[in-house]
Order: C-alpha cells, then structure tokens, then sequence
C-alpha cells in the first residue's frame, strides 16, 4: 500500500460549504477520508457520493450498535451507497457482528463488499474510566484484543483501536487482520479529548494498517501541506 493510502482523513464537519472547501483543498493528495456522524447526519448520504465525485475512497465510520436484525438492515442500506469500509462496535457482540457482514454481502454491488471493521474501545477512554465508569475490570489491552478476536470470529475484515494495541491485536488475530487507528496527534499537538495517542510516525512503526487523521488536519490554516508534511513523516 502507498503512503498516500494509509492516511484516512476524517471530515468532522457539519456544512456542504466546509465538506467542499476541505475536499477541494486536498483533492488529489489524499486518497481516503472518513465520514463519521457529525458529517453523515449533516448531510445525509449526499456526503458518500460528494467525496465519490472527489475521487475519494470512503470509511463510513457510523459505530453501529443495535439488536443484530436491525445492524443487519442498516449494514445492507449503507453498503448500497458504496462506501469502502465500514464499522460497527464489537461490543454488541457476535450475533451483531454476523449480522453485519450479512448486512453488506447483501447490500454490496459490483463484488466489491466493503471492508467492515469493529470498534473495540474508543480511543477517548482509558484503563481508569473503563473501570470506574464502564465496569470492565480487564486490562485495557487485554480487552481489547479479545474484542478483536470476537470480530475475526465474526469474520470481519479488523478493527479500530489505539496505534498501542496494533502489535497485541495482530499477534493475537492475524498479521493481515486490518487496524485502523485514531488517536493520532502531531508531535506538539493538543490532545483534545483523546487519551491513548501517538504521532503519525510511530503508528507506522507500530503496524497500523491506516491512520485516521481529523483535527490536526482538517483545522490547520492550510489542510493540504498539513496533510503533505504527515506523508513526509510516515514515508
Ligand atoms: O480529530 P481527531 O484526529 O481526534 O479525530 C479522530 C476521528 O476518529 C474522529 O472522527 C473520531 O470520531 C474517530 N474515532 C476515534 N476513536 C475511535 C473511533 C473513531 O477518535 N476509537
């Protein structure tokens, strides 16, 4: 995979206007962008072929997590758009899981099923608020990884997780088992909300698959060199 493919930028934005000005600055530089929820309820499924229209791949990454028959329905509704990867949360479970990937065989066109990819833990949380506040007593890593090994067994394609859990989840699934990873802060950067967070550079020594880039990107006065210098780093 090139450099260029590894880098998925996320259009947190909630405006046409600001979809088109963050598209027009970094077309044909990057090759992926994310639409998460702010975008993808902005402005609906219209956001899927603007960024098509760009060139660009899509990770429509809408955290699914519901009874298994209606994550199945919704899978099948957004594999009709043409997205290229999508995500639900391990946490809903096996059942859940199968049922998505049913969900997007069923909805997939052309032969291409998009990649479908689990969330395990949120990259916002740590080992301390797992315990006190979401009652999950395990080792963050270690739990993680078993989410993951519940997605593998639900055949999925990988998982979302901190650029710190890709050696354990690869060790423990597969070494072709996708991570995509968030969480990601240039060197000096502000944290923000996130907790579990690495450089461009060392999730790329660490074996992430993809890297999903918002904030220091898409908020820097100008997203194409922002972009430019990062691929600089992971080259
Ligand atoms: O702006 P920032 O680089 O923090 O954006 C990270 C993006 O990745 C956001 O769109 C967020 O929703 C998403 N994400 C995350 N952690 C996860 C899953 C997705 O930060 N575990």
């Amino acid at each position: 995979m090139k450099p260029q493919d590894k880098i998925i930028v996320a259009f947190d934005v909630h405006t046409k206007d600001q979809f088109l000005h963050l598209a027009k600055s970094l077309e044909g530089e990057a090759q992926y962008i994310k639409i998460g929820m702010e975008c993808f309820y902005s402005l609906g499924s219209d956001s899927v072929s603007l960024a098509k229209d760009f060139g660009f791949k899509v990770f429509l990454d809408l955290k699914l997590h519901d009874i298994p028959n209606t994550v199945e329905k919704s899978c099948y509704a957004l594999a009709k758009l043409g997205a290229d990867m999508l995500n639900v949360h391990a946490l809903g479970g096996l059942e859940m899981m199968k049922a998505a990937k049913q969900g997007i065989e069923r909805g997939a066109h052309n032969n291409s099923v998009p990649k479908l990819i689990a969330v395990t833990h949120l990259t916002s949380l740590n080992q301390t608020i797992l315990e006190s506040q979401i009652g999950i007593s395990k080792d963050l890593i270690e739990s993680t990884t078993d989410l993951a090994l519940l997605a593998k067994k639900a055949n999925l394609d990988g998982v979302v997780s901190s650029a710190l859990e890709v050696e354990q989840v690869k060790s423990t699934c597969a070494h072709d088992f996708l991570t995509v990873t968030p969480g990601i802060r240039l060197a000096n950067s502000d944290r923000q909300d996130q907790k579990r967070v690495v450089t461009p550079k060392e999730a790329m020594k660490l074996g992430s698959d993809y890297i999903v880039i918002g904030r220091d990107i898409t908020l820097s006065n100008n997203p194409r060199e922002t972009f430019i210098k990062i691929l600089e780093e992971i080259k």
